[in-house]
C-alpha cells in the first residue's frame, strides 16, 4: 500500500464565512491544525476579514491588504480607517455583484478572497515546512443568496478561480457538512447512519449518511448519502435580525424627516438593509451615500440619530458593530439575558435581551430551518427514529435554540455536538486522504 504520505499531506481547506481553518493528516493517523498567531495568544481559525489600507509610496498611492488577526489589528490601530470587508463568502453567488471600488480602483471579489486564500497558504506552508498546492476544499450546500443549482455551480466556479489565483495548482470540493460527517466517523467504533448539522456565519448545511468504520472497509458506495440540504441562513442573518431591532432604530431607522409638508422617512431602508448584512456595510462608504446623509440629517427631526449613522459610516465601524452582536449572541447561548452595549462619540446603545426575545426575533428563520431538516427527511425516505445520531457542529449550533430542533425531533440523547470550529476542516483532511489513497 502507498503510504499516504509518500508524495504529498492530504490537506482540508475550511474557507467560511466568519472563520477560515485547516488542516493536515499525520502519519500516524492524526490531524494537524493550522495556529495562526494574534496578539495575545494563537487560534485554529483564522477570521475571514480582509482590511485594505491605503499608502502613500514614493509620491503614489499603494493599496495594501491584511488579512485575519493581523487585519483586525491593522484595522483596530489605523487613525484613518481604510476598508474593512467581512463575510466575503456572501458575494459568490450574487451575479449583478462581480467587483467593488476600493479607493478609486475596482476589485474583483475573486481577487479580494483570493487575498485570505493566499495568506491561509502561506501560513500553512510555513507550519507544514512544505508546498501547498492541492487541497480538498469546503463547500456549502446551498451558497448564500442562491435558490438554485445554477447559483450554486457559478459561485462555486468563482471560489475555484479565487483558489487558482492563490498559488493552488488544483482543489476538490466536498459539501462541508459531509466532511464533518467524516471528522465524526474518525470518533466511531461502529457504524451509524447520522444526521449532520452544520450552522455557520452565513449556511445551514445538511446531510445524512451512513458512516464508520465498517462502512470505511467495505468501501464508500454512492448508497451510503441518503442525502444533502442546505439554506443561506445562520449566524449573520441572526446577527441581521439583532441589528435590525436593537441598532438601527437608535441609528433614525424609524426617523421622520420634513420636505416639504409632508413628513417622510429621513433614510431610506436600503440603508439599513445593508447595515444588517456584514458583507454590504462596507458598500455604505460612498459619495452617494454620503450625499443622502447628509441631506437627511439637514432636514430630520431626530438629526442626532443620524449623525450616528453618519459617523458609523465614515469611521467604518462594522468590526466593532459585529463584535458587540457577537457578544451578545454569545453571552445569550449561555445564560437567559444579556447586556447589549454599543458606544462611540455620539452613539451609546445598551439594552437588556432575554433570551426569549432574542428566540422571537429568530423566529421565522428557526421555521425555515426545522422546514429544511424536514424536507431532507421526507426526500430521503428516511423516519427520524432511525437516525442513529444527530451532530451538530459549526459556530451557530451553539444557539440553544438551534439545538432544540433537532432535541425535540430525535431526542437530546441522540444529539451530538462539538469541535464546532474544525470539524470541517479536520473532516476534508481526511477526505483529501481518502481520495488520494484511491486514486494511488
Ligand atoms: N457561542 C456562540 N453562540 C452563538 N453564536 C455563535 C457562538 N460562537 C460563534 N457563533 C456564531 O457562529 C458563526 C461562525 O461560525 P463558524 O465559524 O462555524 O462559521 P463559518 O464556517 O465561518 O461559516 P459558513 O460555514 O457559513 O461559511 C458566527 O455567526 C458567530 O457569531
Ligand atoms: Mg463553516
Amino acid at each position: 500500500m502507498v503510504s499516504p504520505h509518500s508524495t504529498r499531506p492530504a490537506i482540508g481547506i475550511d474557507f467560511g464565512t466568519t472563520n477560515s481553518s485547516i488542516a493536515r493528516t499525520l502519519p500516524d493517523g492524526g490531524i494537524e491544525l493550522v495556529s495562526f498567531p494574534t496578539t495575545t495568544a494563537t487560534t485554529e481559525s483564522f477570521r475571514s476579514i480582509l482590511y485594505l489600507e491605503q499608502h502613500k509610496q514614493a509620491g503614489r498611492n499603494q493599496v495594501k491588504s491584511f488579512t485575519g488577526p493581523a487585519g483586525i489589528d491593522h484595522y483596530l490601530e489605523a487613525e484613518h480607517k481604510g476598508r474593512l470587508i467581512q463575510s466575503l463568502k456572501s458575494y459568490l453567488s450574487s451575479r449583478n455583484l462581480t467587483g467593488t471600488e476600493v479607493f478609486g480602483r475596482r476589485y474583483a471579489m475573486e481577487d479580494l478572497i483570493s487575498r485570505i486564500l493566499t495568506d491561509l497558504r502561506l501560513h500553512a506552508e510555513r507550519q507544514f515546512g512544505q508546498p501547498v498546492r492541492h487541497a480538498t476544499v469546503g463547500r456549502p450546500v446551498r451558497f448564500v443568496g442562491s435558490d438554485n443549482t445554477d447559483n450554486d455551480d457559478f459561485a462555486l466556479d468563482r471560489l475555484r478561480q479565487a483558489f487558482l489565483h492563490s498559488g493552488f495548482e488544483s482543489v476538490d470540493f466536498e459539501m462541508e457538512p459531509i466532511a464533518a460527517a467524516y471528522s465524526y466517523e474518525s470518533t466511531l467504533d461502529h457504524d451509524e447512519l447520522i444526521l449532520i448539522g452544520d450552522f455557520g456565519g452565513g449556511t445551514s448545511d445538511f446531510s445524512l449518511l451512513h458512516v464508520g468504520p465498517g462502512v470505511r472497509a467495505r468501501g464508500r458506495t454512492a448508497k451510503d448519502l441518503l442525502g444533502n440540504s442546505g439554506l443561506g441562513l445562520a449566524g449573520d442573518t441572526f446577527d441581521a435580525r439583532i441589528v435590525r431591532k436593537l441598532v438601527s432604530p437608535a441609528l433614525g431607522a424609524d426617523s421622520l424627516a420634513r420636505s416639504l409638508n409632508k413628513l417622510l422617512p429621513a433614510v431610506p431602508a436600503w440603508i439599513y438593509a445593508n447595515l444588517e448584512r456584514w458583507h454590504y456595510l462596507s458598500f455604505l462608504k460612498t459619495r452617494n451615500v454620503s450625499q443622502i446623509l447628509k441631506s437627511a440629517h439637514a432636514n430630520a427631526l431626530e438629526p442626532e440619530k443620524i449623525e450616528a449613522l453618519i459617523n458609523l459610516i465614515d469611521e467604518d465601524l462594522g468590526y466593532q458593530l459585529h463584535q458587540a452582536v457577537q457578544r451578545l449572541k454569545v453571552e445569550l447561548s449561555h445564560h437567559e439575558s444579556a447586556r447589549f452595549y454599543f458606544r462611540d462619540g455620539s452613539m451609546n446603545i445598551q439594552s437588556v435581551v432575554t433570551r426569549e426575545e432574542f428566540e422571537s426575533w429568530i423566529g421565522e428563520d428557526l421555521e425555515s430551518i426545522e422546514q429544511c431538516v424536514d424536507d431532507l427527511l421526507t426526500t430521503s425516505g428516511v423516519a427520524a427514529q432511525t437516525i442513529d445520531r444527530v451532530f451538530l457542529t459549526g459556530g451557530t449550533s451553539f444557539v440553544p435554540s438551534v439545538r432544540r430542533i433537532f432535541e425535540s425531533r430525535f431526542t437530546a440523547s441522540r444529539v451530538r455536538t462539538g469541535d464546532e470550529f474544525t470539524s470541517v476542516a479536520r473532516g476534508l483532511a481526511l477526505r483529501d486522504q481518502e481520495a488520494w489513497l484511491k486514486r494511488s
